[in-house]
C-alpha cells in the first residue's frame, strides 16, 4: 500500500525531562519530576501514574545516596545532541518534536532575565535542525515545571504562574521564532486532571476531599487554558508565520457493548476525559455538559472578567494529539487496562504491551475522523508508539518487528483517514530514541528505534545503536510503501 500524501511531515518526538540529563549544569533547576526517584515495578500491567506522598519528593532535596532519580540523567542529550539530531536525519525525519526546559532558562522562575546559557543550548539544538532541513515542534512545558515555581507559588494553582509563562514565552519566541514552525504551549494538558502533580505542580497529598482535589485540578487547568490562549495571542504577534497548537492525550474508549446505559456512559466519560479539552481549545468556550458536571459535583472555577473573551478569541490553529491505546467503557466495569491515563477497561479483541497498554491501530483512524468531523481544523499525531523490554543481540542491533507492525499498522489507518478526507498533516512517533519513561522512570521501557546502552540507574556506555525499526523507518521514508 502506498501512502498517499506526499508532503505529510514524519518524524518523532521527545520531552527534555526524559533525555537531557545535565539536571544542574549550565545554571538549571531541579523540576518536579527530577525529584522523582526511581523504584523498580512490581507489576508492569498495573502501574498508575500517581504518587501521593509529597515526602517522596521532598526526600530528593536531600539527595540520599543510594537514591536514584532518572530525570536527573535522561540519555545524556545534553552533550549528545549532534550525534542524535544525525541520527534522526539518516532515519529520514523530516519534522523533529522537543520541549524546551523552563528551568533551564527561568531557573528561579520568577528571574529578571533568562538564563544564556540555558538559550545558548537550544539555539545550538535548533541550529543543528535547521541546517538539516529538519522542521520542528516545540513543547513549552512537558510535564517540568520548575520545582522553585510549585514552592514559591504554588504551581498552577496561582495565576501568577500564568504571567511566569508568558514571560518564558515571550522569550522562546524573542529568541527562536524563526527555528520553529510549531509551537505546542502545553504537553496533555489532560494530564491536569489527572496528576495533579505532573499537570500542575501541585502536590496530590495537599487534598483532604475528592472535592477540594477536583475543584483545584480544574482550577489549576482552568489557569493553564488561560496561559495557553495568552501565549497563542502573544505568538500571533510576535511570530506571525509560525502556527499554533494544543496537544491532548488521547483516549478514545468504545462502549464495552450495545446496552444503551453503556453507550451513554461511555459519551459522558468521553465528554469529561477527551471532548471538553479539545472543546475549550478549538471552539473557544467551556462546553454546557461541563458546565452541568461542576455545578453537580459543586466544582467552582474562580474566573476573571476577561477569561471567557481570552478562550474566545485565541483558539488553536491545529490540534495535536498523542495516541497509544483505547479502552472500553461500561457502567460495571471488569477489569481495567493499564495506560498513563487509564479510563477504561480492557478489550478481548485487543492484545496489549507488556505494561498493558492495548494496541489498537484502527482506533487511530477513528479517533482522527472523529476529531476531523468534530473540529474541522488540521491534525497532527504528537504521539504514538510502544515500550517494550530489549537488549541488543551479538550484532549489536534489536530485531525489533513488533515495533515495525505496530508502526506500519498505525500508518495504514492514517492512510486511511486521509483517504476518508481527514486533513491530518503530520506523525511524530514516541519516540525515535530510547528515553527514560514518563511514568516509570524506567529506562528499560523502551520505545526507540535508536537504542541506548543504559539501564535503568544510568549504567552503561550511553551508546547508541540503530535497532531494525530504524532501517525500516528510514526505507518507507524513501518509498512510502506500507
Ligand atoms: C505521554 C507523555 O503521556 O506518554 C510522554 O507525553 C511519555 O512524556 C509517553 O513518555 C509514554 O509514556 P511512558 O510513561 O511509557 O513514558
Amino acid at each position: 500500500m502506498k501512502f498517499i500524501k506526499d508532503d505529510f511531515l514524519w518524524g518523532g518526538a521527545t520531552a527534555a525531562s526524559q533525555i537531557e540529563g545535565a539536571y544542574n549544569i549550565d545554571g538549571k533547576s531541579l523540576t518536579l519530576l527530577e525529584m522523582k526517584e526511581f523504584k523498580p515495578l512490581k507489576d508492569r500491567a498495573n502501574n498508575h501514574f500517581k504518587i501521593t506522598d509529597k515526602s517522596d519528593f521532598l526526600k530528593a532535596i536531600e539527595n540520599k545516596e543510594g537514591l536514584h532519580y532518572p530525570k536527573r540523567f535522561g540519555i545524556d542529550f545534553y552533550s549528545r545532541y549532534k550525534e542524535d539530531i544525525a541520527l534522526f536525519k539518516e532515519a529520514g525525519m523530516n519534522v523533529y518534536r522537543m520541549s524546551i526546559a523552563w528551568a533551564r532558562i527561568y531557573p528561579n522562575g520568577d528571574d529578571q532575565k533568562p538564563n544564556e546559557k540555558g538559550l545558548n543550548f537550544y539555539k545550538n539544538v535548533l541550529n543543528e535542525c535547521k541546517e538539516k532541513n529538519i522542521k520542528v515542534m516545540v513543547t513549552m512545558s512537558h510535564f517540568d515545571i520548575p520545582y522553585s515555581i510549585v514552592e514559591k507559588y504554588g504551581g498552577w494553582l496561582n495565576r501568577k504562574t500564568i504571567d511566569l509563562f508568558l514571560k518564558y514565552a515571550e522569550t522562546l519566541f524573542t529568541e527562536f521564532c524563526d527555528m520553529v514552525d510549531y509551537w505546542l504551549p502545553f504537553n496533555e494538558i489532560n494530564m491536569a486532571t489527572w496528576s495533579t502533580e505532573t499537570g500542575l505542580g501541585v502536590f496530590e497529598s495537599t487534598f483532604k476531599t475528592k472535592n477540594e482535589r477536583d475543584s483545584a485540578s480544574y482550577q489549576g487547568l482552568h489557569n493553564q487554558f488561560i496561559a495557553q490562549a495568552k501565549v497563542i495571542e502573544l505568538g500571533k504577534k510576535l511570530c506571525p508565520s509560525a502556527k499554533f497548537g494544543c496537544m491532548v492525550a488521547n483516549i478514545t474508549t468504545y462502549s464495552l457493548n450495545c446496552n444503551p446505559i453503556n453507550e451513554i456512559e461511555n459519551l459522558t466519560r468521553q465528554q469529561k476525559t477527551r471532548w471538553f479539552f479539545y472543546d475549550v481549545v478549538a471552539r473557544g468556550k467551556y462546553p454546557t455538559y461541563i458546565k452541568r458536571y461542576f455545578e453537580e459535583e459543586n466544582i467552582n472555577i474562580q474566573m476573571e472578567k476577561d477569561d471567557v473573551e481570552i478562550l474566545e478569541k485565541n483558539v488553536v490553529d491545529f490540534i495535536s494529539f498523542s495516541y497509544y491505546m483505547s479502552a472500553t467503557v461500561a457502567v460495571e466495569e471488569g477489569e481495567k487496562t493499564a495506560g498513563n491515563l487509564i479510563f477504561g477497561g480492557k478489550n478481548p479483541y485487543l492484545k496489549a504491551s507488556e505494561w498493558g497498554w492495548q494496541i489498537d491501530p484502527i482506533g487511530l483512524r477513528i479517533t482522527l475522523n472523529e476529531l476531523w468531523d468534530r473540529y474541522q481544523k488540521p491534525l497532527f499525531i504528537a504521539e504514538n508508539g510502544i515500550g517494550v523490554l530489549e537488549t541488543l543481540n551479538d550484532q549489536n542491533t534489536v530485531e525489533d518487528n513488533y515495533r515495525i507492525e505496530y508502526l506500519s499498522e498505525h500508518f495504514k489507518q492514517i492512510n486511511e483517514a486521509i483517504k476518508d478526507g481527514v486533513d491530518v498533516f503530520g506523525y511524530t512517533m514516541w519516540t525515535p530514541i530510547d528515553v527514560v519513561s514518563a511514568s516509570t522512570n524506567e529506562m528499560s521501557k523502551r520505545y526507540g528505534m535508536i537504542f541506548v546502552d543504559y539501564d535503568d540507574y544510568h549504567n552503561g556506555t550511553g551508546n547508541r545503536f540503530k535497532k531494525k525499526s530504524f532501517d525500516w523507518f528510514q526505507n518507507f521514508m524513501k518509498n512510502k510503501e506500507l
